[in-house]
């Protein structure tokens, strides 16, 4: 089968620039004795799981307990929870997920850490835990003078074991000077924190951290012994704005089909806020939802659910309907989740079709 058969919308992986993708973060982790935890969340498959851990990943995450029990397929060694799991009944079914892989979750409360404890005892099962913490992003994470206390009362719950902490450098973008003066900024969070545990008598045996922007600068944080990086696999375009990957590193695009022209300097394509998701650029006051591979000065400016507007005023020639553009996603991870397959192509033939089994798992 070739690209031009593919109905549109279509997600497109390029499976050699996808390859080199996991390779270099493999490769760089491997050479600064870092675990690999990829978030699995971007690509929801688990065959792509399976390849990350043969190229040397030491576990998987997931973002989700219905995640975990997709990507248990894989077969991972282990598997990280990065995200509050709260709950019971989603507390007993990732003990019936550690039946067969030994899981560990990432939390802020002992509200959490409690039924998690409570589900362990019912399911003879053990949840390693990592305490999170807040190092600049202001999203889920205790702040960090209150990691010590959280991993005391952990210790005391039986059915749980305190492994260590996280962290999700997500306020750490584009990267130049700034990025570098906040991952030294997060570096002192990190070591302030691991002081205060050794302080206490708290051993720590896993610092989890890394995001796609940051990670090949994973090794100015030098405390931090595990990356989760998840986009990387197939990058997007705000990892390009972030300057974190080149043109030639995004593997993803949506392959679209013009389906309107009837407007001088304005197309429409078939693909809208179903096909890439709502999410806009990060970090940035534009409004634009991907980048258009054949036509980079075209504007993709609107979306309805199944209509892309695209402004091709600035283009330097003209479109016609029934023709097909290839664009970028801003965020490929929810773009993902709103399509039951990806193609996998070499040129233009495509040599692969996998189901995204873990698309909308988010319970
Ligand atoms: C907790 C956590 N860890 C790791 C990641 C992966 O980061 P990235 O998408 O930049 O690869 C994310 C992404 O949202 C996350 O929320």
């Amino acid at each position: 089968m070739y690209i031009d058969d593919l109905e549109t919308p279509a997600l497109l992986i390029d499976l050699d620039i996808m390859e080199r993708n996991l390779r270099r973060a493999a490769d760089y982790a491997r050479g600064h004795g870092l675990r690999l935890r990829p978030h699995t969340k971007t690509h929801k498959i688990p065959l792509l799981a399976r390849k990350q851990l043969e190229l040397g990943a030491a576990g998987l995450t997931v973002a989700k307990v219905g995640e975990a029990e997709v990507m248990q397929a894989a077969t991972p060694p282990e598997l990280l929870v990065a995200y509050p799991v709260v709950g019971r009944s989603k507390a007993e079914r990732l003990a019936a997920v550690a039946r067969n892989t030994p899981v560990t979750v990432a939390l802020d409360s002992l509200f959490a850490a409690r039924q998690l404890s409570e589900a362990t005892s019912r399911a003879r099962v053990q949840f390693g835990v990592l305490v999170e913490v807040d190092a600049g992003y202001g999203r889920v994470g205790v702040p960090p003078g209150e990691v010590r206390e959280l991993a005391a009362a952990i210790r005391g719950l039986p059915g749980i074991d305190f492994h260590g902490i996280a962290f999700f450098p997500g306020h750490i973008l584009e990267m130049g000077e700034p990025a570098l003066r906040a991952l030294c900024d997060l570096r002192g969070v990190i070591t302030a924190v691991l002081s205060d545990l050794k302080r206490a008598g708290i051993p720590v045996r896993i610092v989890s951290g890394g995001s796609s922007p940051t990670l090949f600068h994973s090794h100015l944080v030098p405390e931090m012994n595990e990356i989760r990086p998840g986009t990387y696999i197939f990058n997007d375009r705000n990892t390009l704005d972030c300057a974190a990957c080149g043109l030639e590193d995004c593997a993803a695009s949506v392959l679209t089909t013009v389906v309107s022209a009837s407007r001088a300097g304005r197309i429409i394509v078939d693909g809208g806020s179903k096909t890439f998701s709502s999410d806009g650029p990060v970090g940035r006051a534009e409004v634009s939802f991907g980048h258009v591979v054949e036509a980079p000065e075209a504007v993709f400016f609107r979306m309805n659910e199944e209509h892309g507007y695209i402004d091709v005023a600035a283009a330097e020639r003209s479109f016609e309907v029934g023709e097909r553009l290839r664009i970028i996603p801003n965020h490929i991870c929810p773009a993902v989740n709103l399509h039951a397959q990806l193609y996998g192509i070499h040129g233009r033939r495509v040599e692969q079709v996998w189901a995204v089994e873990g698309r909308g798992r988010i319970q």
